[in-house]
């Protein structure tokens, strides 16, 4: 009689503790789902004195869908490859331009333009005549544009000699923005970034910069080679990174 009570009591303490669990391990999942490379804790995310992260953003999800709001929009869409598009390509690949005589860039470089939306900064590299470049955004937009997440590249390591960005402010893990580009450039593979430090990005930011230290603290296997003032659509400074070659010695440890 006794032996009997406790089994049907057991049975559903257990199933219920099973069913708590499981409950429970549930954003984990979605969370190891959402990152399936992620090499460091991406919730872990970096706010010093000038790098702050904006607050408001309830998941992931939340975040990546107020980014593909703007960015389908199709009146949007019309006016970036239309009107933007002709004011847009000659100024990028004046800064291209720049960044070859600088020896930052190569005609032969295999190059990625990450959040590169509709593509004008790739058709850029392509006009000036670094034939090898692809763009990479949520969206899509053949043949200039591929789909991707820039907190977690679509790319094996150690693939391209260039990247280019001007979305770092659209980062809402900015060490993950980072080591991904580390990740996928090829050993002495050139960064350069667009970023805005004396101004406010606008209402699609994750991130808000304002100086080149938190840069230069997260690009942790490269040097800094080059920082400049630019005139890039709000954007007004341009900083490059080099990733450490294979033989280099890593004198911060
Ligand atoms: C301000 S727009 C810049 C577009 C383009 N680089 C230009 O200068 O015309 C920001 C772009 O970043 C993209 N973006 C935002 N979050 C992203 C993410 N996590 N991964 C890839 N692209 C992202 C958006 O879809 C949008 O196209
Ligand atoms: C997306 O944009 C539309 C119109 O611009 C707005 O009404 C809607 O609330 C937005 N949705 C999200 C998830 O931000
Ligand atoms: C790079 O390509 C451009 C455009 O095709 C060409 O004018 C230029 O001479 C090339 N530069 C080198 C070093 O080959
Ligand atoms: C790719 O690079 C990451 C970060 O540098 C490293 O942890 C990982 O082991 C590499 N993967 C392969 C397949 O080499
Ligand atoms: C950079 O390296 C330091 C020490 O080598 C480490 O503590 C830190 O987490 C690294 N940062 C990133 C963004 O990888």
């Amino acid at each position: 009689m006794y032996a009997v009570m406790k089994i049907t009591l057991t049975k559903p303490f257990i199933l219920r503790c099973f069913l708590v669990c499981l409950f429970l391990s549930l954003p984990f999942l979605f969370f190891y789902l959402l990152f399936p490379q992620q090499q460091q804790p991406f919730h872990h995310s970096v706010t010093t004195k000038d790098l702050t992260i904006r607050p408001g953003y309830s998941s992931y999800q939340s975040y990546i869908q107020r980014q593909l709001n703007k960015t389908l929009n199709p009146r949007l869409r019309k006016i970036w490859t239309t009107r933007d598009w002709d004011r847009k390509i000659p100024v990028f690949a004046r800064f291209f331009n720049d960044l070859r005589d600088k020896n930052l860039l190569r005609n032969t470089s295999k190059a990625l333009c990450i959040g590169a939306r509709v593509g004008q900064e790739v058709e850029a590299l392509r006009r000036i005549g670094v034939a090898d470049s692809v763009g990479m955004d949520l969206v899509p937009y053949p043949p200039l544009v591929v789909e991707g997440d820039f907190h977690n590249q679509p790319f094996r390591n150690d693939t391209f000699d260039f990247e280019f960005s001007n979305v770092f402010d659209h980062a809402l893990y900015p060490q993950r923005f980072v080591a991904e580009i580390e990740r996928t450039l090829k050993p002495e593979g050139v960064c350069v970034l667009h970023v805005a430090l004396s101004r406010r990005a606008d209402k699609y930011s994750a991130n808000d910069l304002y100086s080149v230290q938190p840069l230069v603290e997260l690009f942790n296997h490269s040097a800094l080679v080059h920082v400049r003032t630019v005139d890039g659509f709000g954007l007004d400074t341009e900083v490059a990174f080099r990733k450490n070659g294979p033989t280099h010695h890593h004198h911060r440890l």
